[in-house]
């Protein structure tokens, strides 16, 4: 009998290793054989500890499961979901990106291979640079990471940069609030993260890689770690990636736990060695990164969704999709939602559908009064807003941001006042200091904040102004970016801002 237990970190958070320690001993105590896999998770987190155990049918799915169920999961006793392949929430995604995700063990290299892992290398590795370039920018895949740039014009200005050495940076310095894809990216199927960074190497003629892989995430450290150790060992990343010819090497470099070192610059200077401080652009990292030479900077998620676009093609990737928002989004679900987690889907799904239908609205139960898309600096939407489909234009045109595809859920309780301050908070305390309008400015913003708060009405207009200084004057996302969520609670839940004016006067 084989039973598989999560070994990602939301799993284990909610006692998913005492679970499997419990079903050990009970086996044991019954004289069962059993043999316990760890995977990664599906996604469903509202169900972790998610145990399944396997069928001729299929993976049989129980959860949340509790130590104390242990012993009922094995005389068949627990009510169980289903068959998991068939749970509404994974039958409605098209899952590319994370195909493999809770299906395989992380580590098993055989089983990623089994399961379509290396395909993609292997075609790639026959092609030329440009054909390998082409073939990312034929599938339509943009920046992940945040600013949804064309990762095969990126590419592409790397490839064509002269110089003796070229690298590939992987930003795993996954620092939005509300995000969590490229942790259970890395814990889930490491292997895919080094397949799609060494296609990245081969196609702009890189030969050595760095994950700037942040220090809160200590699993995804350890198992990102072993996967390039096993990775090494069998050849997969060397002299000769699986006897193609082709060199590549990479290695997991530790965050120092700021902010703002998921902006590239920043990123590449704490990856030197230096302070995270942001660096003035041009020269743009694909002709002047890492230690002065051209360097791809792609998030994990971008780099992760290149295999099976050489696997599938790219016809596959850009057939799925939105407008010029092509192939999948990996949404991530959290704050007051009722169903938490990832969801795979083409790009274009309304925001309506994933709050109410996928998420299921709220876990209080309350109606829902915003949901900030995008991080920390994304904007508050409404729900007359919930139309917008999730693509990049079309959350630009509301005021708002894709950005790394989280979304946080806000009940009719959340005051958006006090979201706003907390929007100027967070950027006083993260700014890296090297230009003004975000320094002082995001200082200045939580006072303002504070003054509205006390009554002063005039103080709206200074916010404004304050906002759109920081907006056009910042030299990087954090500083300009903050602006969008002051002014989308401002602007699109004014009673929170009159409330205390009124109680004031
Ligand atoms: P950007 O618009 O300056 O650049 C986007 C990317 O395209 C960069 O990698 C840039 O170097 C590259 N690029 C631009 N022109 C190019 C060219 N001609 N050739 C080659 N490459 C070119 O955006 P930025 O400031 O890098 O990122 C902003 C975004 O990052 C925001 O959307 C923000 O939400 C997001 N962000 C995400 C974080 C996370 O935790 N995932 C953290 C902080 C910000
Ligand atoms: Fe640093 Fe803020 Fe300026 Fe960005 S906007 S460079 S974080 S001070």
């Amino acid at each position: 009998m084989k039973i598989w237990v999560p070994m990602d970190s939301a799993a284990r958070a909610v006692g998913a290793d005492e679970v499997a320690t419990a079903i050990a001993r009970e086996a044991a105590s019954r004289g069962i054989d059993v043999q316990i896999a760890r995977n990664g998770t599906r996604g469903m987190i509202w169900l972790e500890p998610l145990v399944e155990v396997e069928t001729d049918e299929g993976r049989v799915g129980f959860g949340p499961v509790a130590p104390e169920d242990a012993g009922a999961l094995l005389d068949g006793t627990l009510d169980s979901l289903g068959l998991v392949e068939d749970l509404d929430w994974m039958r409605r995604q098209t899952r590319l990106t994370f195909a493999r995700c809770g299906v395989t063990e992380p580590l098993d290299l055989d089983g990623y291979a089994a399961r379509g892992g290396l395909a993609g290398l292997r075609r790639a590795a026959a092609m030329t640079p440009d054909a390998i370039v082409q073939q990312v920018t034929d599938s339509g895949l943009r920046g992940r990471g945040g600013a949804g740039f064309p990762t095969g014009i990126k590419w592409k200005t790397v490839m064509q940069a002269r110089a003796a050495q070229k690298y590939i940076v992987c930003n795993a310095d996954e620092g939005d609030s509300g995000t969590f894809a490229d942790r259970m990216l890395m814990e889930g199927d490491p292997f895919t993260l080094i397949e799609g960074m060494i296609i990245a190497g081969i196609g702009v003629g890189a030969t050595r890689g760095y994950v700037y892989l942040r220090s809160e995430y200590p699993d995804a450290i350890r198992v990102m770690n072993a996967a390039v150790q096993i990775a090494r060992e069998r050849g997969l990343l060397g002299p000769s990636v699986l006897d193609t010819g082709h060199q590549f090497d990479m290695e997991i470099r530790k965050g120092a736990g700021a902010y703002v070192c998921g902006e590239e610059t920043s990123l590449l200077n704490s990856l030197e060695g230096k302070r995270g401080v942001v660096r003035a652009k041009p020269p743009l990292p694909a002709l002047s990164g890492f230690l002065g030479q051209p360097t791809v900077v792609n998030n994990v998620i971008s780099l992760a969704s290149v295999p099976v676009i050489f696997e599938r093609g790219a016809d596959l990737y850009a057939g799925l999709g939105h407008n010029r928002s092509r192939g999948t989004v990996t949404l991530q679900i959290a704050g007051n939602a009722r169903r938490g987690g990832l969801f795979e889907a083409g790009f274009g799904l309304s925001l309506g559908e994933v709050v109410n239908d996928i998420a299921g609205g709220t876990a209080s139960g309350r109606p829902v009064k915003a949901v900030q898309v995008g991080g920390p600096l994304g904007a508050y939407m409404r729900p007359d807003q919930f139309d917008t489909p999730m693509g990049y234009e079309e959350f630009d045109e509301q005021g708002g941001l894709i950005g790394h595809a989280g979304l946080v859920l806000f009940d009719d309780t959340a005051d958006m006042m006090q979201m706003a301050r907390f929007a100027m908070e967070f950027c006083a305390v993260e700014s890296c200091g090297k230009c003004t309008p975000c320094r002082i400015g995001a200082v200045r913003g939580v006072e303002t904040i504070d003054r509205i708060a006390a009554g002063d009405a005039r103080a709206v207009a200074l916010l404004t102004d304050l906002c759109d200084t920081m907006r056009d004057g910042s030299l990087c996302a954090l500083g300009g970016f903050t602006p969008y969520p002051v002014m989308s609670a401002l602007r699109g839940f004014p009673d929170d801002f009159a409330t205390r004016k009124e109680a004031a006067e």
